[in-house]
C-alpha cells in the first residue's frame, strides 16, 4: 500500500492504493468519481480512457497509478479550468463538438476530444489531413468520426458555435 500525490483537474489530492500497478483509470473513476474517461478495451487501443498527463494525452487504462505520482491529470471535466475558462462552462473544443453534433453514444469521446485539443494547441492552423493523422488509431464505432474531425477543424479555426 502506498500514497500517491496527484493534481486532478486542478485540485491537489492524495490517494492510498494497494497495488502500484493499479490503472490510473480505475483511480480516477473510483477515488475521484470522474466519468469522462471510460473503460473501453483496457489495452491502450481505443482511447476511451484518455486523459491529459501534464498536458499530454495518455491512455489511463495502461498507465499505472505509480507512474502518475506527482503529476497533473486533466480529464474532459477539467478542460475549461485548465485553460482559465469558467469551470462550469463548456470549453471551446466542447462547444465545437456540440455545434457539429459530433457525438452519438459519446462513450469514446475523451480520446478524439483530448487528442484533438492537444494537437491544435501544439500545431496552429492544422490541415484536415493533419487532424486525421492526429486521431489515427481512434475511431468512433457509431459513425460520428467525420463529425469529430469537423469539430476539431472548427475549433482549430476558432469557430466554436
Ligand atoms: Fe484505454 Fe481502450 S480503454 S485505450
Amino acid at each position: 500500500m502506498a500514497t500517491y500525490g496527484l493534481q486532478v483537474n486542478g485540485q491537489s489530492s492524495k490517494v492510498t492504493i494497494d497495488d502500484p500497478a493499479t490503472p490510473l483509470l480505475y483511480v480516477l473513476q473510483e477515488n475521484f468519481q470522474l466519468n469522462g474517461p471510460k473503460f473501453g478495451c483496457g489495452l491502450g487501443q481505443c482511447g476511451a480512457c484518455t486523459v491529459l498527463l501534464d498536458g499530454n494525452p495518455i491512455r489511463s487504462c495502461i498507465t499505472a497509478i505509480s507512474d502518475a505520482d506527482g503529476h497533473s491529470v486533466t480529464s474532459m471535466e477539467g478542460l475549461s479550468a485548465l485553460d482559465g475558462f469558467d469551470p462550469n462552462a463548456l470549453h471551446p473544443i466542447q462547444q465545437a463538438f456540440v455545434a457539429e453534433q459530433a457525438m452519438q453514444c459519446a462513450f469514446c469521446i475523451a480520446g478524439p476530444m483530448l487528442y484533438g485539443y492537444a494537437y491544435v494547441r501544439n500545431n496552429s492552423n492544422p490541415s484536415r489531413a493533419d487532424i486525421e493523422k492526429a486521431l489515427s488509431g481512434l475511431l468512433c464505432r457509431c459513425c460520428s468520426h467525420t463529425r469529430m474531425l469537423n469539430a476539431i477543424q472548427r475549433y482549430a479555426q476558432g469557430n466554436f458555435r
